[in-house]
This record gives C-alpha cells, structure tokens and sequence, in this order.
C-alpha cells in the first residue's frame, strides 16, 4: 500500500451525515441486527481502508475499514460518492492513498485470510450532476471546486492497480439494469463490515435481511426533517425500525436475488440514526447509472 500522503486543499464543508459523529473513527457503526456472513457466498464485497489517524497525535497508523463496496468487473468497484470525498474533506487524505480489501470474511483476521487480498487505488470517479447539471457522467473529484454534491448521485467508481484475480472469494456481481423496478415490499439484504449494535469493534462481514419499503411514506417521513429525496434513491429496512446498514456500511451492497443469481441494486447512501423508527436507510439505485457506469467500467454487467 502506499504510504504517502499526499495534501490537497481543505474543504470547509458540512456534511449532513457527519453533523452527529464528529469523532473519528470509532463511531461508525455498522450492520446492525444483522448476522456474520461468509465472503465465499457474498465474493463481491470489499472493503475500503484507509491508515487511521492516531487520535492523539494526529499521525497514521494501524489500517482500519472505512466505507464499503462492490466489485463490479476486473478493475472496478462501485460505491458511493460521498465515500469517495469525505476523507478528503475531513482528513485530507487523496484517495489514491486508501486501498481495497477483497476476498476477506474478516479484514482484520491474523493471518490474513485464504483470498484475502487488497489493491491500491488507481483513479476514481463521483457523480456531480447534483450540482453542476453536466451530462450525466462521472467526473473527477480533482476537478470539483469546494462544493459537495448531495445525496442526490451518490455513486461513485474507484479503479484498482492492477487487475482482482477472480476465485471463490472475489467475483464480481451484476447490475441492476436500466429497466430494473424497485419492487416495493420485496425482500433484499445488505452487507458491510465492522461493528454491529451489540458487538464493539467487529470486524467480521455482516449481512442483515431488509426489504424495499415504501417510498412515498419514507420520503415524507425524511421531507419533514429537511431532506430532498430523489427519484435516484430508494429506501430500505423497516419502518418500525430495526436491522439496516449504518455509517461504516455505507457504499456497500444492497442486493436482491433472482434466480440464484445476486443483483446490484442499490449502494447504502444516507440515513437519520440508525434503523430508527420511521426512517428506514437510503441507497443509491444502481439502475439508473448504467450508461455511466460503462462508459468507464465497460466490462460491467446488467440485469434486466
Ligand atoms: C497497531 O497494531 C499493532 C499490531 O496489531 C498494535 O500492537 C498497536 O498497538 C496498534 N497501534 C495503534 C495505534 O492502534
Ligand atoms: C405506500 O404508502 C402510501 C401512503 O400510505 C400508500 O398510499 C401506498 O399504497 C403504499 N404503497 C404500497 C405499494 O402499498
Ligand atoms: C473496455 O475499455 C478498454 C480500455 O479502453 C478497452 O481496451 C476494451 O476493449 C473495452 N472493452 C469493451 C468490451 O468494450
């Protein structure tokens, strides 16, 4: 990994997610009421890492996972866009300095584990049409002036150096297509690793069951707190509260299973708390990047 850290310009920007977790890192949580999950049946998973700030001295040191994603062809992972730029609003830090996990059930596991294996970060990419009203496309962070896009396009793409080795514990996962329905009330479930509601600082693969909840009753209950939901997102979990995907998950997969195959269908956004009553999780849907996605990521593949 590489162990240069590389200064770009401090963004004095205030991101909703963090105005409640302003300590770092050892607030984020993770799946919550979910249940350890093998990486051999969820190969698409990795894990986004940075080398922690020492909270007392400010320096770098022991590696730790910060947000989450998915393989989605031999050199690109999806995830997030805000997970893409917030350490480098917050901390600084050039993604090219992070790396990717993959292959791993538990990526602090001494030795690490059988396809354990991580990358570094070669280019990568968010969405700014939020702002900028650009065709849609991804652009380079490099290139943003001060501004942070919303939640609105939170999707972005991370190249790896070199190429994933593909084996039973790394493979890519299928897309959600660009006529792909978001079914309301139809199952789904989610990923990401780290700490849980009940266990602290775990670092094993969660998965927790959800299913799509209702769209127009969660973008109500998050209008009312000031929140602008788009046609580009849609809500999970349960509205009575309960398991979901929370900070540390964040740019992992939500997925649905059709004939035995998993599908892509949305990337962990956004939510109020975590799995608390009336506001059930936002995510990124994947459907409607498609053109996006494989005008860089041209391997890719959909489902429809
Ligand atoms: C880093 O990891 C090593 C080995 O696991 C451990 O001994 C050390 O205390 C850690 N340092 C910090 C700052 O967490
Ligand atoms: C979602 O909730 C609204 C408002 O309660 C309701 O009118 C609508 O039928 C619900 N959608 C589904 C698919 O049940
Ligand atoms: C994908 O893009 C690469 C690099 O531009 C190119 O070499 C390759 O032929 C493309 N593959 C397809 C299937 O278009």
């Amino acid at each position: 990994m590489s162990l240069a850290f590389r200064i770009i310009p401090v963004y004095l920007i205030m991101i909703i997610t963090q105005l409640n977790s302003k300590k770092y890192p050892h607030n984020y949580r993770k799946v919550i009421y979910g249940s350890p999950a093998e990486i051999t049946r969820y190969p698409f998973v990795v894990a986004l890492m940075i080398n922690a700030l020492d909270r007392n001295d400010g320096r770098f040191s022991n590696e730790t996972q910060f947000c989450g994603g998915s393989i989605i062809s031999h050199t690109w992972v999806i995830t997030s866009g805000f997970c893409i730029t917030k350490y480098i609003i917050k901390h600084e830090i050039d993604p090219l300095d992070w790396f990717v996990r993959c292959g791993t059930t538990d990526w602090q596991a001494v030795p690490p584990q059988k396809y354990q294996k991580d990358y570094n970060v070669n280019d990568y990419y968010v969405h700014i049409k939020s702002r900028y009203n650009i065709v849609e496309n991804f652009q380079k962070i490099h290139l943003l002036p001060p501004e942070l896009p919303g939640f609105d396009y939170d999707v972005g793409l991370i190249k790896v150096q070199g190429k994933f080795v593909f084996n039973k514990g790394v493979s890519p996962i299928i897309l959600a297509g660009i006529k792909f329905r978001y079914v309301e009330y139809t199952r789904c479930g989610v990923l990401g690793y780290g700490r849980t509601a009940t266990k602290k600082d775990n670092s094993h693969l969660h998965v927790a069951k959800l299913k799509i909840e209702n769209y127009t009753v969660c973008k109500e209950m998050y209008r009312n707190i000031g929140y602008t939901i788009t046609e580009r997102m849609f809500c999970a979990g349960f509205l009575e509260g309960g398991p979901n995907s929370c900070e540390g998950d964040t740019g992992g997969p939500l997925f649905q299973k059709f004939r035995e195959a998993l599908v892509l269908i949305g990337i962990a956004s956004f939510s109020k708390g975590c799995g608390q009553e009336n506001f059930p999780a936002f995510y990124t849907k994947v459907s409607k990047f498609q053109d996006s996605i494989l005008s860089y990521a041209n391997e890719t593949r959909f489902y429809d």
